[in-house]
């Protein structure tokens, strides 16, 4: 169950989300929790979190360890800085920022190669879902930011769908419509590395997950958890989201 907070919050407001935030899922024990801040705030969520379960991501990585990269940050500084996770080609990086399949593969490469759990995002925009490409732009981002991988790097990361049409519009997928994208790209895992490395693959879905729909998503049995925006800046609601 992973919040994706976006560009929002202080390092003063961080620390009052985690004060508010963990009372409410100190009692989860069957569920992985992550929050990804802004790199400014990860310090402060590493210490607000530490001792409770909730892990803390970033929201990006560059592939260079260090070097002249101005603005950039890299795997080994968010392990440093105490994070465990990282997202890996948002959509909205891929949209604003140009990042392509081939740069995905270079950041998961970078975070799995310094110990970091990947979240690598893939999903359709609205015209492609239209034009029923889905399926073929799914299966091109699966192959581009994965390729080369081997068995032992796939097992360590896990995938987001992310339809960019739902993500930050109010539009959510109808669990069926996600059920059927995870489907796919767990039959892709299936081809590429195996029955079992398939099945233990965890897939999240996001795109205006909240509190409401967040059950009838989780009852499919290809959604492994969510990937939550909006709905996660709220401690609340991302508590009812983490324990629905
Ligand atoms: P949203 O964003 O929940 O605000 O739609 C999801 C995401 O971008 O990860």
């Amino acid at each position: 169950m992973a919040g994706n907070w976006k560009m929002f919050k202080t390092a003063q407001q961080t620390r009052d989300y985690f004060q508010r935030f963990l009372p409410l899922v100190a009692n989860v024990s069957n569920r992985e929790i992550v929050v990804c801040p802004p790199f400014p705030c990860l310090a402060a969520a590493v210490e607000a979190s530490a001792g409770s379960k909730t892990g803390i991501g970033g929201q990006n990585v560059y592939w260079v360890s260090e070097g002249a990269y101005t603005g950039e940050v890299s795997a080994p500084m968010l392990v440093d800085v105490g994070c465990r996770w990282v997202i890996v080609g948002h959509s909205e990086r891929r949209q604003y920022f140009h990042e392509t399949d081939d740069n995905v593969r270079k950041r998961t490469e970078a975070a799995l190669e310094a110990g970091l759990t990947p979240i690598v995002c893939v999903g359709e925009t609205l015209e492609q879902r239209e034009s029923g490409r889905t399926g073929d732009v799914l299966e091109a981002q699966f192959h581009g930011g994965l390729r080369g991988l081997n068995p032992e790097q796939f097992a360590a990361l896990t995938i987001a769908y992310e339809p960019v049409w739902a993500i930050g519009t109010g539009k959510t997928a109808t669990p069926e419509m996600a059920e059927e994208a995870h489907r796919l790209i767990r039959a892709l895992a299936e081809s590429h590395y195996g029955a079992p490395a398939a099945s233990s693959l965890r897939i999240l879905y996001g795109g205006s997950v909240k509190p409401e729909n967040c059950a009838s998503l989780m009852a499919k049995a290809d959604i492994d958890g969510v990937l939550v925006g909006g709905a996660s800046l709220d401690p609340q609601g991302f508590a009812a989201i983490v324990n629905c």
